[in-house]
């Protein structure tokens, strides 16, 4: 990145954070009976996350030329389900990991049975919120549009299903097709629902829907390769999670199953397609363009 992409990205990133913060903390409940469930809600959901599936949602309705705050109760759903598949993730029966965003994970603080039961909240939190007409200012017809898509993103077809191939993967080993398969399932999937709900939110047209569409898919498997990456050469204390647990799990990773070269390779020609997508847009798109450059570089 150039230096002026640099100084652009990081005081768009400072805003979106902000605002994108400012929005989850209306919507998420503050405080009810038993108070140690929403200690963990809120223990997990505020504490630092880079809130990328919000601003992807946000830039993509920016780039159509839409606007922001009808973008973001959906942007904020869309965050409630990232954290709620982050406390899951973590569990002992899954990933078995010890801190997240710097912090020892919620089941390491809370227990487990409310850690799962934070997780169960905050899915269906994320679905109450997008269905309230007072939160919510878009016609009938696109809510149900965009409940559908984050649906699918979440459940079988996508995360949920992705989740289970990454689990049941660590024992049996696969090929490239199946990575990919559960990279864009584990990861891909919200990604690229946070990017068409933002745009479907905005009114695009079919070719820009189109192009989003394929961006998201590229930027989303990007962003889970880095993540592999990362596992591997990153910095623990600038990701506030530990490193080479993958491999110590043996999971299926690019990085493990086609070397770290090609997998820089791969994310490199994933984010040049996601640049290449955004061809026939004017400069509104230019935040996607810097944060598929960020979800390249970044180093946590
Ligand atoms: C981590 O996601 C888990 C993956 C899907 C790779 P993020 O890197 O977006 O995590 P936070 O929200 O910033 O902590
Ligand atoms: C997380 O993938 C994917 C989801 C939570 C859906 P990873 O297990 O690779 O992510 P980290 O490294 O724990 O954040
Ligand atoms: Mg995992
Ligand atoms: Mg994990």
């Amino acid at each position: 990145m150039n230096q002026d992409d640099d100084l652009f990205l990081k005081a768009y990133l400072e805003d979106r954070q902000g605002i994108v913060e400012e929005a989850l903390q209306r919507y998420i409940p503050g405080n009810g009976i038993p108070a140690e469930i929403y200690e963990a809600i809120r223990y997990s959901v505020f504490n630092g996350g880079k809130r990328i599936r919000p601003i992807l949602c946000l830039a993509a309705a920016e780039a159509v030329g839409g606007d922001l705050a009808p973008a973001m109760p959906v942007a904020c759903a869309l965050e409630l389900i990232h954290s709620y598949s982050l406390i899951h993730d973590d569990l002992p029966s899954m990933d078995n990991d010890d801190f997240r965003r710097g912090k020892p994970t919620c089941h390491k603080v809370f227990g487990e049975n409310i850690a799962i039961l934070a997780g169960d909240a905050l899915l269906t939190e994320a679905f109450f919120l997008l269905s309230r007409s007072e939160k919510v200012m878009f016609s009938a017809e696109k809510r149900l549009a965009v409940i559908q898509e984050i649906a699918y993103a979440a459940g079988i077809g996508g995360m949920v299903g992705g989740q289970a191939l990454d689990v049941i993967s660590e024992k049996s080993g696969a090929d490239e097709q199946t990575l990919q398969e559960i990279h864009r399932r584990k990861t891909g999937a919200l990604i690229i629902a946070a990017v068409k709900s933002g745009a479907l939110i905005s009114n695009a047209g079919k070719d820009k829907m189109q192009a989003l569409t394929e961006y998201g898919i590229h930027v989303g498997l990007a962003f889970q390769i880095a993540d592999d990456i990362l596992n591997v050469e990153g910095d623990s204390a600038l990701m506030g999670k530990g490193t080479g647990s993958d491999a110590s799990r043996n999971k299926l990773t690019y990085p493990s199953v086609l070397g770290m070269p090609a997998a820089k390779e791969k994310l490199s020609q994933h984010i040049e397609a996601a640049a290449a997508s955004l061809a026939g847009f004017d400069e509104r798109a230019m935040p996607l363009m810097v944060m598929a450059r960020f979800i390249k570089e970044r180093k946590s």
